[in-house]
């Protein structure tokens, strides 16, 4: 025994220059976290001449198949322009890849984010978690994606102009519904193993009727009825964060947040959001509460941005859907969140306990005289540390980036989708046990 444990030890030790690919290393140190992961980390395999070799589909999580749409319905919409016959633009060099316009349109990015990490799933890179890989036989693929940028297409193209009947939006997606429906691939599964993209509360309004089988990306299912969108098929996905991330280091401590409770944001909202109303005459004149009106335009977000990295307690109320950015930008300011929206749903939920890093209120709650000073008083400075170096760890989880690393949030939609494409599955297969041919 003595020697089995000296020898696994020498060869951890070995790690760096050894004969061991890094890819056991980090499968063996990922599985000794308490949070057990049971995929690899990364999909290179350093062979014996040490030259990095692409991602195997055979050891992906996830094979995934994506139409080859004409850019209108993706990079087109960013302007991009490639050569003749060029559906995609070339991802090699992240630094040439085609930009994303910045401003609000940034919050329901996604689309762009997923879409890049799959065209770029095949290329040789230092790393990349090996988490899905697109393949370009869709019966090799357990999903389906459509790339169609519906939130840009949804932010840009909603005006009609000059003699258009309909909006360049509205076509798209009758486009798409056409293209999708006479697919063999739809047809196969009745679209259950597409994943369509709709993050923008308002995207994809004319065809979800017809595509609402797809396993659909969203920001909520504030404006879906439930047999269309609902969390047994579908999956919530973080805003993209307009304020940008404090870096751990530079976190101020419990002492240094001088601030209480911080909000600033619109505070005459319709539906779910009268409530800001109410919490705002509860509040506004509270000791160490700063709750004001405050627009995302001029100087909004770098004050907001600030004030949320000096406050202990930022607040996430219902808008006038049930999710809004400002979770994700109150996350990344490493503010205890507290939350006060009865519908929300959130992302990765399966993967992180919220109540860890955050509070929840119940509206009904929070508009009672006192009752959220009171909760607020009763967290002790402990307590709150404790939530502030979870709310640290768990910053990476809602960034979008390219190329993706193992944790983003790209990666974990990926993994969301395969959790339910598995269950979809299994569910599939104990069906049809007795009706094979
Ligand atoms: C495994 O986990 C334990 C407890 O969390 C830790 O003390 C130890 O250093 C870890 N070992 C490795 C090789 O990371
Ligand atoms: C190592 O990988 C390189 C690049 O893919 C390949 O050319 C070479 O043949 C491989 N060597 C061995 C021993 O597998
Ligand atoms: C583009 O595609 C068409 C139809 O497949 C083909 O005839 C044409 O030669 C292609 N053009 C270029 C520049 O590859
Ligand atoms: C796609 O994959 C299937 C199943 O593996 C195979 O039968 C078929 O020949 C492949 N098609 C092409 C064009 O490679």
């Amino acid at each position: 025994m003595f020697l089995l444990v000296m020898s696994s030890f020498f060869l951890f030790h070995m790690g760096n220059h050894s004969f061991i690919p890094r890819t056991v290393l980090d499968l063996v140190l990922v599985n000794n976290d308490s949070k057990l992961q049971l995929q690899p980390q990364s999909c290179q395999i350093f062979n014996s001449s040490q030259r990095k070799v692409a991602c195997d589909p055979t050891d992906a999580l996830l094979r995934v198949y994506m139409y080859d749409l004409p850019p209108e319905f993706h990079f087109g919409l960013l302007g991009w322009k490639g050569s003749v016959n060029q559906t995609w633009p070339n991802v090699n060099d992240p630094k040439h890849v085609p930009p994303y316009p910045g401003g609000l349109n940034l919050q329901h990015s996604v689309e762009y984010w997923l879409t890049l990490d799959l065209l770029s799933s095949n290329i040789v890179k230092d790393f990349r978690p090996c988490t899905v890989i697109r393949v370009h036989n869709a019966s090799q693929a357990e999903v389906i994606f459509v790339p169609f940028f519906s939130s840009l297409s949804y932010n840009r193209h909603s005006k009609i102009h000059g003699k258009e009947k309909v909006s360049v939006n509205k076509m798209l997606q009758q486009r798409l519904v056409q293209f999708l429906l006479g697919r063999e691939e739809w047809k196969r599964s009745g679209g259950r193993d597409h994943v369509i993209v709709a993050h923008h509360p308002n995207s994809m309004r004319s065809a979800r009727r017809k595509l609402g089988s797809a396993m659909l990306v969203l920001a909520d299912f504030g404006r879906y009825p439930p047999e269309l969108a609902n969390i047994k098929k579908d999956i919530i996905a973080p805003y993209r964060h307009l304020v940008s991330t404090v870096p751990r280091a530079e976190s101020a401590s419990y002492e240094q947040r001088s601030t209480l409770l911080y909000f600033q944001g619109t505070i005459y909202r319709k539906d779910g959001g009268a409530i800001r109303q109410e919490l705002y005459y509860l509040l506004k004149d509270e000791k160490d509460v700063h709750f004001t009106f405050g627009s995302i335009r001029r100087n909004g977000i770098k004050q907001a941005s600030e004030g949320m990295a000096l406050s202990k307690f930022c607040l996430s109320i219902a808008g006038d859907t049930p999710s809004s950015n400002r979770l994700f930008d109150v996350i990344v300011r490493h503010c205890v969140p507290v939350i006060i929206s009865d519908k929300i749903e959130l992302p990765f939920e399966d993967v992180l306990d919220y109540s860890e890093f955050g509070l929840f209120v119940h509206a009904s709650d929070a508009v009672r005289k006192g009752y959220l000073m009171n909760l607020l008083h009763s967290i002790t400075p402990e307590k709150w540390r404790k939530m502030w170096e979870r709310l640290k760890d768990i910053t990476q989880h809602f960034e979008y980036q390219y190329p993706s690393q193992t944790g983003d949030a790209v990666n974990m939609i990926w993994k969301e989708v395969a959790h339910k494409i598995f269950s979809l599955q299994f569910n599939l297969h104990r069906k049809s046990r007795y009706q094979r041919p």
